[in-house]
């Protein structure tokens, strides 16, 4: 199989006469981490609907595992291994954990529920779920109710339930918002390490998370693809540099 696993070409959306996402060319190694980036409004968001089939592209083709799957519905698309989490993978607060990962794990299993109608076979589920909150270290809170746990933990939940519909690309839309440095470093290491074996896409506006994990980055400005490499090499960048003025220093940051 080929190094990439996935490929825009062209890649468009207009909302209206309006560019949202420009002729974008997007190259994903397998087993990276890559990185899109941007300023606020850059059309992150817009690309991942584009790729999740969330909205239909205006023109331009999506190849995954180079299959062209453009014109593939948001199930077939989940199917095949595109897994954005956040969306598809939303918890119920008033579960506990291990609910909810399970209740990931039997969306997976779709319409063959006489699988999980014998005792058995819930208690495989059940395994399974509690292996996967291990990977994400919540298996000391199975039992938990979701509401109770912070914020930091809830999106290392999340990850959980998106692990649990067997993703081979993960997309992840700011994994980490809103959440204070200690939070931000464990859910990074996270990502870091359910990253052996998959590939992941996701948008990023902290730069101390994109310089530790990040393999590639793309960035986007005003819909269009500005520049793309590895941090060292982007960072360095005076289109990107520019493209970042105006925040309080200068430097190569976040917006947020
Ligand atoms: N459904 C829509 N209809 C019209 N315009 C839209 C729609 N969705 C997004 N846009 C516009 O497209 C542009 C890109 O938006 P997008 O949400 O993709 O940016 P982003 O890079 O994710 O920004 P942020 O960093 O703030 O999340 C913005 O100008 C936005 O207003
Ligand atoms: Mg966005």
């Amino acid at each position: 199989m080929s190094d990439i696993i996935l490929q825009t070409q062209q890649l468009t959306k207009e909302f209206k006469g309006f560019t949202a996402v420009n002729q974008v060319d997007l190259s994903v190694q397998r087993g990276s981490i890559h990185a899109l980036i941007g300023p606020n409004g850059a059309g992150k968001t817009t690309c991942f609907n584009l790729l999740t089939k969330f909205l239909e592209p205006s023109s331009g083709t999506i190849l995954f595992n180079g299959i062209d799957i453009t014109r593939e519905r948001p199930a077939q698309i989940a199917r095949r291994g595109i897994i954005r989490s956040f969306q598809i993978s939303a918890v119920f607060p008033h579960l506990t954990l291990l609910e909810n990962v399970r209740l990931g794990l039997q969306r997976m299993l779709g319409t063959s529920y006489h699988f999980w109608r014998s005792e058995k076979s819930l208690h495989q589920l059940n395994d399974r779920a509690l292996a996967l909150l291990a990977e994400v270290g919540l298996d000391d809170m199975a039992h938990e109710v979701t509401v109770n746990l912070p914020y930091g933990r809830k999106r290392a939940l999340e990850i959980a339930t998106t692990l649990a519909m067997e993703p081979e690309l993960m997309l992840l839309d700011e994994p980490t918002q809103g959440m204070g440095h200690e939070d931000v470093h464990r859910v990074t290491q996270l990502i870091k390490k359910v990253s052996a074996g998959r590939t992941i896409l996701m948008v990023e506006h902290n730069m101390s998370v994109i310089s530790n994990i990040a393999d590639t980055i793309t960035v986007l400005q005003r819909g269009a693809v500005l520049a793309e490499g590895p941090y060292a090499e982007v960072s360095r960048n005076p289109l990107v540099m520019e493209a970042y003025m105006g925040t309080t220093d200068g430097q190569l940051q976040g917006a947020h």
